[in-house]
């Protein structure tokens, strides 16, 4: 079941001021074990209201955040807590449609499964390319027991596929949650999420 503009905007004003997500954390201190983020440039794709972005701006990373509704842009544009002199760019853009340049960290936190499965492959091969060697991918696939598994326009994948998903990377945070709870609209759900930090290995 598709969401609608309107929905999105809902989502975003519920969820936008919540704290960044753990896999976003766990890349940015990987990061950060090696030097400061400054020049660093990050893509945020499905950026939504900018739980993510913000914390990566914090950081004083630079950021491209992509999203598909362009309520998600005006929703990240509008915030009071944006650093002072941040280097943001919104774009809005499909994951399918979008071009973004070379990179060092590609972040996706729930939203690459919004991916219709027949363009899954090439927009992973797009991510894949942008990452510089050492650049690091951060976010989320769902697993096929996630109870939305078998909606259209979503990807789901099985534990063997997102391994070999990976396969060019070094995986440096992996957790399979399967667990029921409540989505932020107020539905019960049984989720069945991998979390993932991975780093790009060299060609
Ligand atoms: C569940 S929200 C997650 C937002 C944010 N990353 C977070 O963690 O709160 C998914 C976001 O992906 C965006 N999205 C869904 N399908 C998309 C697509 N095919 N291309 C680009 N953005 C898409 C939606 O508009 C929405 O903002």
């Amino acid at each position: 079941m598709a969401r609608d503009s309107e929905e999105w905007a809902a989502y975003y004003a519920k969820t936008g001021a919540r704290p960044p997500r753990q896999t976003l954390l766990f890349a940015l201190d990987q990061f950060d074990r090696i030097r400061s983020a400054h020049g660093r440039l990050a893509v945020d794709l499905g950026s939504g209201g900018g739980r993510d972005v913000i914390e990566m701006l914090r950081r004083d990373w630079s950021v491209i955040a992509i999203d598909a509704e362009a309520a998600a842009a005006a929703a990240l544009t509008a915030r009071d807590d944006l650093p002072e002199g941040a280097v943001l760019e919104t774009r809005v853009a499909t994951f399918e449609d979008a071009v973004w340049p070379g990179c060092d960290l590609v972040n996706s936190s729930f939203a690459l499964p919004l991916c219709a499965p027949d363009g899954f492959a090439a927009v992973w091969e797009k991510i894949s390319i942008s990452l510089k060697t050492g650049g690091r991918f951060s976010g989320q696939l769902y697993g096929t027991r996630d109870s939305w598994a078998g909606r259209s326009g979503m990807t789901f994948h099985t534990r063997a596929e997102v391994d070999e998903i990976l396969s060019g990377f070094d995986v440096e945070f992996f957790e399979e949650e399967e667990d029921d709870s409540v989505t932020p609209r107020g539905e019960s759900k049984h989720w069945h999420v991998f979390h993932i930090v991975a780093r790009r290995r060299g060609d």
